[in-house]
């Protein structure tokens, strides 16, 4: 049986329409599960929305429509948004189906009854934004939620609570113990800062102060407070409630691919929930940077929001892979990126269209007119030459680099490959050799090489720019889905004899994009 891969983005707020920042994230897990796919693993992508709280209940009751209807529609524009930008996942949770709402009350049952949950009356801060309670140690110099840049609301209930600090301990022990456990390590530094005085939390709310929300079960008064409600999707999601043998095939999560501002309710409470529960860990939390639009934070109030769906229109895109590739490279990951226009067009042009691209075209276009299209007999080199095995070393580091989460660098790797390649090209100058006949056979060889090295290429960044990748291998004479190979399988010499190009097949796999065309049709 194939080894299991179980990768989780965090489930988005539908109080707001997908932007590029929520995209940034389901591409990078995207990307993961499409790469392991292609290592063999039997994978499980899990995305969705995160339906319940006051958020919601406001900008529903602003539109004059149920918080229900509200997510009804505002879920179905995120599937629509992930749909257009190629996110292969396997199954859209939303925390208002029938499967989550029970397994998060029997959950609150079986802390109950254990014990882990007990009611108390509370008086603390709450951030609207975050859903969350913060303490004073939180809030900036001006008491404001650092993320929100909003004062927290004072608000006095009783609720119910869960012993985090029971926990407290094992959690530092295993954060301590587990070098993988949070990444990149260096965020796991400020994770055990904040479990030095971690309390017990609140694990409900009063239905005086919001009622879009999950019931606790046997009482009329309280509703489950979200992150209970939302951490938990990653459970339901793989069937623990309904569907043993799914949630034992997938579950310990292999990653949960998260924003860098929610790695405490991940890495603490999350944890503390699981172990109250005797529920395996995940094996790792991934806290992403953030996507900033003109080094700017996308918000609302600022109107800089942009969706994907927007950019592939402003740039008339086919497909998203320019915007995958692009957000994907702004920054190592990990670290917060930017998006400009400027930057978008730039990079993309550079690398897509002049390095991959034109690498391809002009190497295709040489063998239509020296060899009529097609690679014969005596090109065919082997694995010993300097180019093949940088090839093969490539395969050898993209793969260590994905195996953690290093998805920037992953990239790099092959675009050192084609820049190499590319003076490998201008170096033997295969133009020049086409004059003699001595030369001639030399020349198939060079072709061969550099067109066994985009095959490479275009299999190592299928899971970043899927349709372009399709479409080099579709060129380079193969009518196979790209999907379907497997990188054990990648060798050198694959590439076959006899025709693959014609006038006709040769075509550029990724225009460059118009600058004129972008600025004022975007937001
Ligand atoms: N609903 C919670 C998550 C619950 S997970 C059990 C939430 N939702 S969110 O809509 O605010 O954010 C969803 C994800 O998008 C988070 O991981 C967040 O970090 C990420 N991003 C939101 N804006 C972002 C950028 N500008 N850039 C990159 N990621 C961003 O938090």
């Amino acid at each position: 049986m194939a080894e299991t891969f179980y990768i989780t983005t965090a489930i988005d707020y539908v109080n707001g329409l997908p932007h590029i920042g929520h995209a940034y994230e389901k591409i990078a897990a995207d990307i993961l599960a499409r790469h392991f796919k292609q290592r063999g693993k039997d994978v499980f992508l899990l995305t969705g929305s995160d339906e319940h709280g006051i958020k919601i209940q406001k900008t529903a009751q602003e539109r004059g429509i149920s918080p229900k209807e509200h997510c009804d529609e505002t879920s179905v524009e995120f599937k629509k948004a992930w749909a257009k930008i190629d996110i292969d996942y396997d199954r859209y949770i939303r925390t208002t189906d029938e499967d989550h709402i029970k397994l998060v009350q029997w959950m609150f049952k079986e802390l109950l009854k254990k014990g882990d949950i007990y009611k108390s009356s509370y008086t603390g801060l709450y951030c609207d934004g975050c859903e969350a309670f913060l303490s004073a140690r939180d809030l900036d110099e001006n008491g404001c939620c650092p993320t929100h840049q909003k004062k927290p609301q004072e608000i006095q209930e009783e609720n119910y609570f869960f012993k985090l600090s029971k926990y407290k301990d094992r959690i530092i022990e295993h954060i301590k113990t587990h070098p993988n456990f949070i990444l990149p390590e260096y965020r796991a530094a400020e994770i055990l800062n904040q479990l030095e005085n971690i309390e017990d939390i609140s694990v409900s709310r009063s239905k005086k102060s919001v009622t879009w929300g999950i019931d606790v079960p046997n009482d009329e008064e309280q509703i489950i407070y979200v992150w209970m409600d939302a951490l938990s999707n990653y459970i339901t999601g793989v069937g623990c409630l309904e569907d043993k043998e799914l949630f034992n095939r997938y579950w310990p999560c292999d990653i949960h691919m998260i924003g860098k501002d929610i790695l405490k309710f991940h890495s603490i409470y999350w944890i503390g929930f699981l172990m109250a529960m005797e529920i395996e860990l995940p094996k790792t939390i991934f806290a992403h940077g953030w996507i900033t639009i003109d080094e700017t934070k996308m918000s609302k109030s600022l109107g800089n929001v942009i969706s994907p769906a927007s950019l592939m229109e402003a740039f008339e895109l086919q497909d998203a892979d320019s915007i995958r590739y692009f957000l994907m490279t702004t920054a190592p990951f990990g670290k917060d990126g930017n998006y400009s226009d400027e930057e978008f067009k730039a990079k993309v042009n550079a690398d897509l269209a002049n390095n991959l691209g034109n690498l391809l075209n002009r190497t295709l276009s040489m063998l239509l007119k020296y060899f009529d299209g097609e690679i014969k007999d005596f090109a065919i080199t082997d694995c010993s030459s300097e180019i093949a095995k940088l090839a093969e070393q490539t395969a050898q580091d993209v793969k260590a680099k994905f195996d953690s989460c290093q998805i920037t660098e992953a990239i790099e790797k092959v675009l050192l490959l084609v820049d190499h390649t590319n003076k490998y090209v201008n170096d033997t100058a295969p133009w020049s050799l086409a004059k003699t006949e001595e030369g001639l056979k030399e020349c198939a060889k060079v072709l061969y090489n550099v067109l066994e090295t985009m095959r490479f290429a275009g299999i190592l960044l299928y899971p970043v720019i899927p349709n372009i990748s399709q479409k080099i291998y579709n060129q380079l004479g193969f009518e196979d889905i790209i999907k379907n190979i497997k990188l054990e399988e990648l060798e050198w010499g694959e590439l076959k004899t006899g025709k693959i190009a014609s006038k006709e097949t040769i075509n550029p796999v990724f225009l460059r994009l118009d600058s004129e065309i972008a600025q004022d049709k975007k937001k």
